[in-house]
């Protein structure tokens, strides 16, 4: 644990134009610096760097945040390593809070357990390259497998001897204990002997997101069907199969970059690949696909691309880890590879460019994936294809996201040429399905909840049913003009008009919560409600301390809403100054504006729903409540739009 003030220390110190300017260089433009975008290829820049704020923002690929966010972008690490990186730069001490008994004994082992790790890495790497047995038996075996001296560097691959205890003797000898050797798994123990348990095999150290060994895989030579192929580290504290992918370590960059991460299924892929030069590849060795794999892929990309070769098992599996994918919140391609075809294989026959290009002929989305296969099976048989179908939607149900669910049910359409309704119909009984068991509810009970409203007409106006814009614009009010001051009407105690001034976010606040307002957006209404906070507190909100939240997407909120392109140039104010009417000179036009705008909207949008309860209901006395409740908030709608027509016209 980083202590707050170290923290607070850190943001200060680590000004935003040093930081990026040691990976960009920066050119003074104005009040902000202007560089090449770091994180996408351009010949424009559109990378700027604002010192007032102390954040980035490239207009090209829309990435933005504070010098922490920066470091943990470019160099791919977690919040706290970033922290300390920067600690380093600018040579601020940190002190890490005390630790509890229980926690240095845990700390103790698992750094005993990694050195471990090392020192065990570089014995089998130093046997491979350096023992004759090493070189005949392990180098060549890797040799004759396509890998390059480089990439068996990269990789750190290694070669435990044929005899019973070369490593583990020679562990003892240096002063590693034997507790931390059996529990890497690297010892066994059996009475008063110690043998090791890699013996004759070649290892595959796996790397954690830092780059040090937790573990590792061991391949015997031998073929033989009764020895398994490979051995695989026990799990310790240090090492957590599920939380762990093969490869991430060296693919994390290129997975930034590609915007995308291939998985595979095996270590031997994973190094093929990247020495093929497709470097963003990654495997679950050891286990089927866990959610936490898939969060940890999520960190860098929400694009997966599974490669598999085409045996039933792996298909099957397949099905599973897409689903898995889905319901992530991540999109999932696949690309099946030629029959007795591996990604090592192919990779080794056709290079880069050709597997490039095969993967961009052959990549799938799911939906075409898993009906090509299970077509094939089904033929011309109704009953079958109903069953793939309902296959599929219980699949696009797992998806959280409407629109892309919307998108899946029309290609779905025209592929099984069924109508869209039929396809909502289906998505709604599994909708509702799944809604009743997560939520526990009762089989009986479930009949009185509300269909969800899928119906053609509403596809075509997702937007219609949101008021995001007008939240927008509330919340950019808010960040970029909130401690503004502006004069309103009110009436004194004697009931004369009296004019005060206030702060433009108490204006806003105080007009949005006399009618109970909340936000869609869960950005917007933890910036709203900072906000309140502060206004109830009486103090002024620095809308700049947005910037140092350790949550990213509330940042990238802020800069979205604070940053226009427009002041990217300096030169371009100057010349069009004339035109420009800032809001700044307008702003109680502007508050109006959008209190009243967004308003209505929450009108309309009730409305339209009260209209959807009325279209479902059977009881007719819940049907005259809600038509009068309807008439309520027409006149309601009525009086708004009178008020936003004066406003308009003012
Ligand atoms: N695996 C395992 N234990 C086994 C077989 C396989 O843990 N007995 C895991 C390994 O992580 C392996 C992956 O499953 O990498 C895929 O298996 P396979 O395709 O058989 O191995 P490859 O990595 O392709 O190895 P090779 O090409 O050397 O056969
Ligand atoms: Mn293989």
């Amino acid at each position: 644990m980083i202590p707050q003030e170290t923290i607070t220390q850190i943001f200060d110190t680590a000004l935003i134009e040093e930081v990026v300017g040691d990976f960009v260089t920066l050119k003074k433009r104005g009040v902000n610096y202007l560089g090449n975008c770091p994180f996408h290829n351009e010949k424009t820049p559109s990378f700027t760097v604002s010192p007032a704020k102390g954040i980035y923002k490239c207009f090209g690929c829309s990435k933005g945040g504070n010098s922490v966010n920066f470091i943990m972008d470019h160099e791919q690490l977690t919040y706290p390593e970033a922290l300390r990186y920067l600690a380093k730069k600018y040579g601020i001490e940190v002190e890490e809070e005390e630790l509890t008994e229980e926690q240095k004994q845990k700390q103790t082992s698992r750094e005993s357990l990694q050195i471990v790790h090392s020192f065990a890495r570089d014995f089998f790497h130093e046997q491979l390259t350096k023992t004759d047995e090493g070189k005949s038996v392990g180098l060549s075996y890797f040799k004759k497998r396509g890998f390059t001296e480089e990439t068996i560097e990269r990789f750190q691959l290694g070669y435990n001897p044929n005899k019973w205890d070369t490593f583990t003797s020679k562990a003892i000898k240096e002063g590693y204990k034997l507790e931390y050797l059996e529990k890497a798994g690297l010892t066994k123990v059996n009475g008063e002997k110690q043998f090791d348990f890699f013996k004759g095999r070649v290892m595959f150290p796996i790397h954690n997101l830092t780059g040090k060994v937790i573990g590792f895989g061991g391949r015997t030579l031998i073929t033989d069907k009764k020895t398994a192929k490979y051995f695989n580290s026990p799990e310790n504290e240090i090492y957590n199969k599920s939380k762990v992918l093969y490869g991430l370590y060296f693919a994390k960059k290129s997975i930034v970059k590609n915007d995308n991460c291939f998985l595979v299924e095996g270590y031997t892929d994973v190094i093929s690949l990247s020495q093929t030069g497709l470097e963003n590849v990654v495997s679950s060795s050891g286990t089927s696909l866990t959610t936490d794999q898939i969060r940890l892929i999520k960190r860098y990309t929400p694009n997966i691309t599974i490669l598999f070769d085409g045996d039933v098992a792996g298909i099957k599996a397949s099905f599973r880890g897409i689903d898995m994918i889905l319901k992530e919140d991540m999109n999932v391609r696949v690309v099946l590879f030629p029959e007795g075809e591996d990604p090592d294989s192919y990779a080794k026959k056709l290079g880069k460019e050709e597997l490039e290009k095969f993967i961009e002929a052959n990549t799938n989305d799911f939906i075409r994936f898993k009906s090509d296969l299970l077509l094939a099976d089904a033929a011309d048989d109704p009953i079958k294809k109903a069953e793939l179908i309902g296959d599929i939607i219980s699949t696009i149900a797992l998806i959280n996201n409407e629109v892309k669910r919307s998108l899946y049910i029309s290609q779905c359409s025209q592929l099984f040429e069924i109508s869209e309704k039929a396809l909502y119909n289906e998505l709604n009984k599994v909708l509702r399905k799944n809604f009743t068991k997560d939520n526990k509810i009762p089989k009986e009970e479930a009949e009185a909840i509300p269909t969800f409203t899928y119906k053609e007409e509403e596809k075509k106006s997702t937007d219609v049913r949101s008021c995001k814009h007008q939240e927008t614009d509330i919340i950019r009010l808010l960040l970029n003009y909130g401690n503004h001051e502006v004069e309103i009407k009110t009436e004194n105690q004697d009931g004369k008009e009296e004019i005060i001034k206030v702060l433009a976010s108490e204006y806003l606040i105080h007009e949005l919560s006399n009618d109970d307002i909340a936000f869609e957006n869960r950005a917007y209404q933890d910036i709203y409600e900072t906000f309140a906070q502060s206004i109830e507190k009486g103090e002024a909100l620095d809308p700049k301390s947005f910037f140092r939240s350790d949550n990213i997407s509330l940042i990238e909120t802020c800069i979205a809403l604070t940053e226009s392109p427009y002041s990217l140039s300096e030169n371009w104010k100057n010349s069009h100054q004339i035109y420009v009417t800032t809001e700044d000179l307008r702003l109680m036009f502007a508050l109006e504006h959008a209190i009243l705008s967004l308003k209505s909207k929450k009108i309309e949008l009730h409305i339209l729903d009260l209209q959807d309860k009325i279209k479902i209901t059977n009881e007719e006395e819940e049907m005259i409540d809600l038509m009068a409740e309807q008439m309520q908030y027409l006149e309601l709608k009525k009086a708004v739009a009178e008020k936003l027509n004066r406003v308009v016209l003012k």
